[in-house]
C-alpha cells in the first residue's frame, strides 16, 4: 500500500510524526510525505522536523504564503502532479489548515481515497477559515479518524455513513507524551528567566482577533492588567507581528513591562514552556488539548471551541475577546482557582497505532476487493 501523508502547516507536524513513525514499522506500507510548505520560516518548520525527529519530506512543493484561494489552488496544482507522478493508494491528511482541504479535494477529483485525521470537530462558526476546511474535507474522506465523541455525533448529523467514523484518540497527543520527558531537557525557562509556576504564557494568531484593530487592541488592554500580577510570554506567529507593525501597537506592547515577546520557539522549548506555565491564555486549537493533558489551565481567547471535550473535561475555559471577562478569570486562576480536570478517553499515547491498524486492515480489504472486480470485467 502506498500512502502520500500530507503537512503544510504548523499544526501538522506533531499531528503526522506519531503516524510517519507507526507507517515505517508496517512492511505492508509505503509511506510518503509530501510538505506544502503553507509555512517556510525556520521557526514555523524546520525546527519541528529536527524536534520531532520527522524524517525530511520526500517532496516540498514551496508554496508559501498567498490569499486563500491562491494559496489553495497552487497546493492543488503542485499536489496534482505528485499524485500523477505517484500513484498512490492512499492521501493521509490532518487537521484543518488549506493545506488539508487542498490535498484531500484533489485527491476525492482524481478518485483517490482519503483518511483524514482530526475529523469531525466543529466550532460552528463558518467565519472562521479553519470550519470550511473541516466540513469539506469531511464530505469527501473515506476514513474519518476522530479524537472524541462529540466529533463523531457532528459527522453522522451530516449524514457521513458511520462506517467510514473511528474514534481512535488524538495523535497530538501520542507526541506530547512521547516527548514530555525529552521536553525537560529544554533550557528555555533559564534563557528567559522564567521561574516555574510564576508566569503564563500566550498566543494569539487567529485572524478574528489580531487581523481587527479593535479586538486587538481590546485583548492587549487585558494583557496590560495581567501583566501586572503575572509575567507574560508570548511567543509569537508571523501573522500577530506583522499585524502589530500595520496597526503601530508596538509602543503599547513595550510599554508592558512584565509582557515578553519572543520569536516562535520549537516543539519542544515550546512544551516546556507551557508545562511550567501558572496557565496558558491561547486562540489555538491544539494548545486547548496539549493543556489539558498537561493539567494546566487554559483561557481560550475565542467566543467558541471545536474541541468541547476540553471544556467537559479538561482545563479549558472559554472566555471570549472580553477584556473585563479575560481579566476576572485570569486573576481566578492566579488565585488557584484554575481547573485540574482529568483527561479525555483514549488520549493515551496510542492513537497513531490505531489507525495505522485500521488502514491497514480496511484499505487493503477494499483494494482486493476492487482488484478482484477489476480482473472480473477484464
Ligand atoms: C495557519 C492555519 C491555522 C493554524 C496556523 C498555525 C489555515 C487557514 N490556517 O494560519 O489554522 O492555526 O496556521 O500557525 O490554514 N507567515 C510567515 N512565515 C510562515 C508562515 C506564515 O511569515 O512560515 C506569515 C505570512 O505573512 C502569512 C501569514 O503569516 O501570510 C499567515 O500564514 P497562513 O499560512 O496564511 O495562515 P496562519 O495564520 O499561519
Amino acid at each position: 500500500m502506498k500512502i502520500i501523508n500530507v503537512v503544510g502547516a504548523r499544526p501538522n507536524f506533531m499531528k503526522i510524526a506519531p503516524l510517519i513513525e507507526e507507517m515505517r514499522k508496517n512492511p505492508k506500507i509505503e509511506a510518503l510525505l509530501v510538505h506544502t510548505g503553507q509555512h517556510y520560516d525556520k521557526e514555523m518548520s524546520e525546527l519541528f522536523f529536527d524536534d520531532l525527529e520527522i524524517p525530511r519530506p520526500d517532496i516540498y512543493l514551496g508554496i508559501g504564503s498567498a490569499s486563500h484561494t491562491e494559496q489553495t489552488a497552487k497546493i492543488m496544482i503542485g499536489f496534482e502532479k505528485v499524485l500523477l507522478k505517484e500513484n498512490p493508494d492512499l492521501v493521509l491528511v490532518v487537521g484543518d489548515v488549506n493545506s488539508t482541504i487542498a490535498c484531500s479535494l484533489t485527491a476525492a477529483k482524481m478518485g483517490i481515497k482519503i483518511a483524514h485525521v482530526e475529523a469531525g470537530l466543529r466550532s460552528f462558526d463558518r467565519g472562521m477559515p479553519e470550519e470550511i476546511n473541516r466540513v469539506l474535507t469531511d464530505q469527501i474522506a473515506d476514513f474519518l479518524f476522530t479524537t472524541e465523541r462529540d466529533a463523531n455525533d457532528n459527522l453522522l448529523r451530516e449524514g457521513i455513513p458511520k462506517e467510514k467514523i473511528f474514534f481512535v484518540g488524538n495523535v497530538m497527543i501520542d507526541t506530547l507524551l512521547k516527548n514530555r520527558k525529552k521536553a525537560e531537557n529544554s533550557k528555555i525557562l533559564e534563557e528567559l528567566n522564567l521561574e516555574k509556576k510564576n508566569y503564563a504564557t500566550l498566543t494569539l494568531h487567529r485572524p478574528s482577533n489580531v487581523d481587527v484593530r479593535e479586538t486587538f487592541e481590546n485583548l492587549l488592554d487585558a494583557f496590560t492588567e495581567i501583566q501586572k500580577k503575572i509575567k507574560i510570554v508570548f511567543p509569537m506567529h508571523p501573522r500577530t507581528e506583522k499585524k502589530i507593525e500595520e496597526f503601530n501597537l508596538r509602543e503599547k506592547i513595550t510599554e508592558m513591562k512584565n509582557f515578553i515577546t519572543i520569536k516562535p520557539l520549537g516543539y519542544l522549548d515550546f512544551l516546556n514552556l507551557i508545562a511550567n506555565s501558572k496557565f496558558v491564555l491561547t486562540d489555538s486549537g491544539g494548545i486547548q488539548e496539549e493543556t489539558t493533558v498537561l493539567r494546566i489551565p487554559c483561557v481560550t481567547l475565542r467566543e467558541n471551541t471545536e474541541r468541547p471535550v476540553t471544556v467537559t473535561e479538561g482545563t479549558n475555559i472559554v472566555v471570549g475577546t472580553n477584556r473585563d471577562k479575560i481579566i476576572k478569570e485570569s486573576l481566578n486562576i492566579i488565585e488557584g482557582k484554575g481547573k485540574k480536570g482529568r483527561i479525555p478517553e483514549l488520549w493515551d499515547g496510542k492513537a497513531a497505532k490505531r489507525i495505522v491498524d485500521i488502514i491497514c486492515k480496511k484499505l487493503m480489504t477494499t483494494l482486493m476487493d476492487e482488484r478482484k472486480l477489476d480482473n472480473r470485467i477484464t
